[in-house]
């Protein structure tokens, strides 16, 4: 028995006990009925309704068209799946949501899948879903056409970002797939829509962070410029001048991107001043000069989290050290919209992907599954952020391939697993199965009377102050007021790319009818898109309500 997996037992244990003794609800995994059908590597929630999840073209049970299906459309008010034509391979993509709302999908595998002949090259794909109203995507189709709508370089592993004009900068990647390392380097960026005729611009940053510098964690800044970390390194890469400043590597040789991936986020924004903050968690204090071969699935993953802040003195005084619960490799970091930060998912030994070290479990390179989601506190002094106290511990492993998302109800959607080359079913001697299990994690607040926004503009402007009705319930003081403007990011290989939450000043009238709040100034502090607007009173926080901020106009705009 391995010594680890007694721990999670306990907890649970812990955790019932807890809840016996208190009636205040608490936080709660909760699995659905129905699986998913489509393996959720990759997860986007694109309407009030409804979340896109991808998997590689492979042997999914979902079918479409008489093959297996590798797309799928999750309904979040039925928890039911139903599947979408995709034309290329997805396997390993990024994503985001563009200014005028539309869903890209980016990059992805060069290759077929033996027995499901319909698959085309995804490498160099853009595939476009257009904002669907129908709230069971009935009729919402992706649209791709390979030859004319395309990268400008092939992208496997790559990863993108909203950007002040409502355009992505698409960042990185491999030419090809390979087993472990980056070792045919896509080191550029580029932009959709394009920029620069069309041509992709190099990078010294990918250059100096191979091997290990796949998935780079990139985040918009509220000067318009972009925070980029890969390998053990960052930078602040500016988009207008192609210039790139070097920061302070991550601290006491840990690295933190694909493949040994930690995870990092852009802590919540607030104005007047908006001053952005970076927390990078977990990963693998080793060096990527070591081949996989000499790596083990048993190696501890580091429990340091760095955290840093992007003006001159917080540069200067460079990144601050504090440390999770456990080990994580693959960490999911995600927002509440109380500007507290999940911990959630990953392994507490070994790396990314499939086969490559000297002793998988299966096909999985990591071991020990990190089962009991934490809460990290920005506003907290140091040493006392992070706390898993009455968090409940999951049944269920999210390791390499897995996903999980924010949702406009305001609980988490988690699904997918797969430390494997192939849709692998649970069986004698399957340690780590491919995951169709969908489950949702619930804040404490999904189970009380919640406030609600009653009705939002579709679009918003940049600077607007506006007046919204609300409903409170009435056993809430209405103390302290939060709204939460957030991007929801794309979920792909333990990072949500877009992912933003920015605070609004904002107030409630006396007779607690109406809430009155202001938009930031500029596509820098908010890249124009889609939005997802949260009130959260006393902690407990409304269902969130869907608008576009700025003109709604596609990229590039400023309004
Ligand atoms: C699926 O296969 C069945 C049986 O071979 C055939 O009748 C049907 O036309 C096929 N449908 C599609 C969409 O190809
Ligand atoms: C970053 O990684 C490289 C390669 O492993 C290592 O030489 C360097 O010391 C690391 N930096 C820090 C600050 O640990
Ligand atoms: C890894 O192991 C192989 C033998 O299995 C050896 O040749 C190599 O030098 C080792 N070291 C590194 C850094 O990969
Ligand atoms: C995955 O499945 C394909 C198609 O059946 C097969 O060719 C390949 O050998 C399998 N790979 C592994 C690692 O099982
Ligand atoms: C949004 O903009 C993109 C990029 O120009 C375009 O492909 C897409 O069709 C647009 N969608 C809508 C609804 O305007």
């Amino acid at each position: 028995m391995r010594p680890y997996l007694s721990l999670p037992l306990l907890s649970t244990l812990l955790a019932s006990s807890t809840l016996a003794a208190s009636s205040a609800p608490q936080w709660r995994f909760d699995v659905k009925k129905t699986p998913s059908g489509v393996l959720a590597l990759e997860a986007i929630v694109v309407s009030p309704s409804l979340v896109i999840i991808f998997d590689r073209a492979s042997d999914d049970p979902l079918q479409i068209n008489n093959h297996s299906a590798w797309g799928a459309i999750w309904d979040l008010e039925t928890s039911t799946v139903k599947p979408l034509d995709v034309l290329t391979n997805t396997f390993c993509a990024s994503g985001a949501l563009l200014s005028n709302g539309t869903m890209v999908s980016i990059g992805g595998d060069e290759r077929g899948f033996p027995g499901n002949p319909d698959i085309q090259p995804g490498n160099s794909a853009l595939r476009i879903f257009e904002p669907c109203a129908s709230p069971s995507g009935e009729g919402c189709t992706l649209f791709e056409d390979p030859a004319t709508v395309h990268l400008a370089a092939t992208r496997w592993y790559p990863s993108s970002v909203r950007i002040f004009d409502g355009s992505l900068m698409i960042m990185g990647g491999s030419q090809v797939n390979s087993v472990f390392y980056n070792i045919q380097p896509e080191n550029s960026f580029e932009f959709f829509p394009s920029k620069d005729g069309g041509a992709v611009r190099p990078s010294a940053f990918l250059e100096r962070t191979l091997p290990a510098n796949l998935f780079p964690r990139g985040f918009a800044l509220p000067d318009g410029r972009a925070f980029i970390v890969a390998s053990n390194q960052s930078i602040i890469y500016d988009i207008e001048k192609k210039t790139e400043t070097i920061l302070p590597d991550i601290p006491n040789g840990v690295h933190v991107t694909n493949p040994i991936d930690g995870s990092a986020i852009l802590l919540p924004l607030s104005p007047p001043d908006y001053i952005p903050e970076v927390l990078v968690c977990g990963g693998q204090a080793v060096d990527p000069a070591i081949q996989p071969a000499n790596f083990s699935s048993q190696k501890p993953a580091t429990s340091q989290c760095s955290r840093i802040t992007l003006t001159p003195e917080g540069i200067q005084k460079g990144w601050e050290v504090e440390h999770m619960l456990e080990g994580r490799v693959m960490p999911e970091l995600l927002h509440i919209p109380n500007g507290q930060i999940l911990i959630i998912s990953g392994a507490q030994s070994g790396f990314s992907g499939t086969s490559a070290v000297q002793d998988p479990i299966g096909q999985s390179n990591a071991d020990h599954p990190a089962l009991t989601p934490s809460l990290y506190t920005p506003s907290l002094p140091l040493g006392r952020r992070i706390s898993n106290t009455n968090m409940p511990t999951s049944e269920i492993p999210r390791l390499y391939h897995s996903s999980v998302t924010l949702t406009p109800q305001g609980n988490f959607f988690v699904a997918g697993s797969n430390p494997n080359r192939n849709t692998t079913l649970p069986g004698p001697g399957v340690t780590f199965a491919t995951e169709f299990r969908v489950e949702t994690l619930d804040p404490p607040f999904m189970f009380v009377e919640r406030p609600t926004i009653q009705s939002l503009p579709a679009k918003v402007s940049f600077g607007a102050s506006m007046t919204v009705p609300i409903t409170i319930p009435g056993n809430l003081k209405g103390s302290n007021i939060q709204v939460s403007l957030m991007d929801l990011g794309f979920s792909s290989h333990a990072f949500h790319s877009s992912a933003r939450l920015v605070f609004l000043d904002a107030r409630m009238s006396r007779d607690r009818k109406s809430l009155t709040f202001t938009l930031p100034p500029n596509g820098r502090i908010y890249p124009p898109g889609p939005a997802t607007i949260f009130l959260t009173v006393d902690d407990v926080t409304s269902p969130g309500i869907q608008t576009i901020v700025g003109s709604g106009k596609p990229p590039p705009t400023l309004e």
